[in-house]
């Protein structure tokens, strides 16, 4: 490698996530509205292999060691299963998974499989089917379900469960959702909703804290702190009624692991974002189509990653929602 992601602050990026796509075939209320959003046009979007080229940037000349792919939803992207496996074929290999909804992954999690990918994170906010469908306003629970066991019969594991809980809709599900992870051998994780719904709705008064969510599922099981090392994990992790089972809480908002942060991302528009909550983005696919070389590219990639600022500022009296929305930035 010719230097690492490093900012300021000394923390260094090795964990890319790769978002393959703005859309989605659900409407989660916390996420979009009804009608969906103004989705980036066609030429906008990387090509498959813009996408492996700025991949294959990050991997060989700056040391990353993880690719994950978001959305959106990344299942509906056509290429999905090349680009994986092209991403696999890369030395040294990273480690590869994908954060999905689930859809269409028991049909695909075979081919995912044997393209490479290592692991899936699997989005499910409630196991009542009404509830589902009032909250993602499609009624694929089913699927979603299909999809969960799908990934694990192909060997994606771990399987996780990502639940974001939302007051008065399925604030009360956490212990239910731990219960059926636990006996299908999911890995839950719970998680603070964060200020990025298009509809720029979040309120920190109805946000479900990690404190509210580990009360509740104490009311159902015994939870011990988890002896494995965190590192720069999102979740905060227990073991259930003694292991070997385990439950993540991801406390964004009321815990933030900013310090450890070892993230940057890449839009499905070719924009490197060094957080989740950067206001400045990088445009690396202006760059790769006029030409750079993988030289110029990585310092680029370099150069937007030293701006990383310190921590999300959600609490600061002047923080403002990046324009983005999470579906267009690929969580
Ligand atoms: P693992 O590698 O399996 O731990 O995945 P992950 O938890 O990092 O990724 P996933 O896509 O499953 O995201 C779970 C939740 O963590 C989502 O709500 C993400 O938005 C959130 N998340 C992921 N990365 C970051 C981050 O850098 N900062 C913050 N605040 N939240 C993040
Ligand atoms: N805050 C926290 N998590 C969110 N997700 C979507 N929107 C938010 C938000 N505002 C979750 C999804 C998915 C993961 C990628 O991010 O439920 O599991
Ligand atoms: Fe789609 Fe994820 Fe948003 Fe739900 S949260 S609408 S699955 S992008």
């Amino acid at each position: 490698t010719d230097g690492v992601l490093v900012d300021r602050f000394g923390r260094i990026a090795r964990d890319l996530r790769v978002s393959l796509t703005d859309k989605c075939n659900l409407r989660c209320t916390y996420c979009m509205p009804a009608e969906g959003l103004p989705w980036l046009a066609g030429p906008e979007l990387l090509t498959d292999a813009e996408i492996v080229r700025l991949v294959r940037v990050a991997v060989e000349r700056l040391g990353v060691t993880e690719v994950r792919f978001t959305g959106g939803e990344p299942l509906i992207r056509p290429g999905l299963v090349g680009i994986v496996a092209a991403v696999a074929a890369l030395e040294p290999r990273p480690r590869i998974s994908l954060t999905t909804n689930g859809i269409g992954l028991d049909r695909l999690a075979p081919a995912l499989r044997t393209a490479g990918l290592d692991r899936v994170n699997v989005s499910l906010d409630t196991l009542d089917p009404d509830r589902f469908t009032q909250l993602t306003r499609r009624p694929r629970l089913d699927a979603v379900l299909a999809g969960l066991a799908g990934a694990a019969d192909a060997g994606l594991n771990p399987v996780k469960i990502n639940s974001v809980l939302m007051r008065g809709v399925n604030e009360d599900e956490a212990p239910a959702l731990l219960r059926f992870a636990v006996d299908h051998d999911y890995q839950l994780r719970i998680i603070e909703q964060m200020p990025l719904d298009a509809q720029h709705g979040w309120n920190r008064s109805t946000m479900v804290t990690a404190e509210e969510i580990l009360a509740s599922l104490r009311t159902r099981f015994d939870l011990s702190p988890d002896p494995a090392e965190r590192g720069a994990a999102p979740a905060e992790t227990w073991l259930v009624d003694g292991g070997p089972a385990r439950v993540g809480v991801i406390a964004s908002v009321t815990r933030p692991f900013c310090g450890d942060c070892d993230r940057t991302r890449l839009t499905a528009d070719g924009q490197v974002r060094a957080c989740l909550f950067a206001t400045e983005e990088s445009d690396l696919r202006a760059a790769l189509r006029a030409g750079a070389d993988d030289d110029d590219l990585a310092r680029r990639w370099r150069t937007a990653m030293w701006g990383k600022r310190a921590g999300h500022g959600i609490d600061d009296p002047t923080f403002l929602q990046p324009t983005r929305p999470m579906s267009a930035i690929g969580g």
